[in-house]
């Protein structure tokens, strides 16, 4: 796969910006990608939650490499930053909306159309929607609205048939915004590092999900499985112990393995783009990595 060179309107002319002559205005933008999303619709769309409730697991890393995984195989994926923080909104180097553009809190609270969300990413068939930090109160906002565990699911519902894979990125916290993310998803693929709490995490993280699909009275989840990331070798005792309890999870499938390469991940990422995408890493290990496991977890078909 070459470098894509293609830069499309990336997060900017938010509303509110100045409009730089002869370039297009948001609402030009807003009409060329729903075009682009009406076009080839797919048949059936998969959304998959990222999730786990410990921090700095190497979620959103994930997410960005599968989505280039899944863009490999001609998939169409949306990118759906779940986390205020937009990591994975400015991993693609798209614009995180301010205070006076319409965000995703506002669209979920109110229940507007989420396509004018949508933006381009330097890849192409790689959507994402941007974070916001207004994001950072959903959680109580949710509550206080009384119906907040089913409010993302309506606005996912509006975008799957726009996608062939929508991937949620979550925040790392157990709270009424993630479980509600939960619920909107299909199934959920879990993050975790190789660590003293890894296996505590885990399990709140189940119990979690649990917890919010009986509330959603939902008996249809599935977890397709556990990635361990960060994995630096040779490890001690302990965490060797740790490793293989993950390896061998009795619960939830281990889909494999991401090790420490923080050279290529960065190098990658400063470029906005996914290993996978990234001429200078296309064919390394760490792209492999990722390769491997969007085919372990199912999500694309070996070649
Ligand atoms: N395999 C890896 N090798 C090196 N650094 C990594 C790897 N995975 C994640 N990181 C780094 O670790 C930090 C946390 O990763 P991140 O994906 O943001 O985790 P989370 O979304 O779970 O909080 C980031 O700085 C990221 O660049
Ligand atoms: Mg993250």
């Amino acid at each position: 796969m070459t470098e894509t060179t293609a830069a499309p309107t990336i997060g900017t002319q938010l509303s509110g910006s100045p409009q730089p002559p002869g370039e297009e205005t948001e609402q030009e933008r807003q009409e060329r990608v729903r075009a682009d999303l009406e076009q080839d619709r797919p048949d059936q769309c998969r959304v998959i939650a990222m999730c786990n409730q410990k921090g700095g697991v190497g979620k959103t890393t994930t997410t960005i490499q599968l989505a280039g995984s899944l863009a490999e195989y001609g998939r169409r994926v949306l990118v759906l930053d779940g986390d205020p923080q937009g990591n994975a909104t400015t991993g693609f180097r798209v614009g995180r909306p301010g205070p006076n553009d319409l965000t995703q809190a506002k669209v979920v609270l109110d229940v507007l159309d989420p396509l004018p969300l949508i933006r381009e990413t330097r890849v192409p068939g790689i959507y994402a929607l941007p974070a916001s930090i207004d994001m950072s109160g959903l959680s109580t906002a949710l509550r206080d609205t009384g119906a907040g565990l089913s409010l993302y699911r309506i606005m996912v519902d509006k975008l799957r048939p726009f996608f062939d894979d929508i991937l949620l990125d979550q925040r790392p916290a157990l709270d009424m915004d993630t479980d509600s993310q939960l619920v909107a998803c299909d199934s959920a693929i879990i993050m975790t590092d190789v660590d003293e709490w890894s296996m505590d995490g885990l399990k709140m993280q189940l119990a979690q999900q649990a917890r919010a699909m009986k509330r959603a009275e939902r008996d249809d989840f599935d977890v397709i499985g556990l990635i361990i990331g960060r994995v630096q070798k040779p490890m001690g005792k302990f965490d060797t112990e740790v490793y293989k309890l993950l390896q061998n999870h009795r619960r939830v499938r281990c889909l494999g393995e991401v090790p420490v390469r923080a050279a290529d991940l960065k190098e990658a990422r400063n470029k906005g783009l996914p290993v996978t995408h990234y001429k200078k890493t296309a064919r390394t290990d760490t792209a492999e990595f990722f390769r491997d496991i969007a085919q372990n977890a199912g999500l694309v078909k070996a070649a």
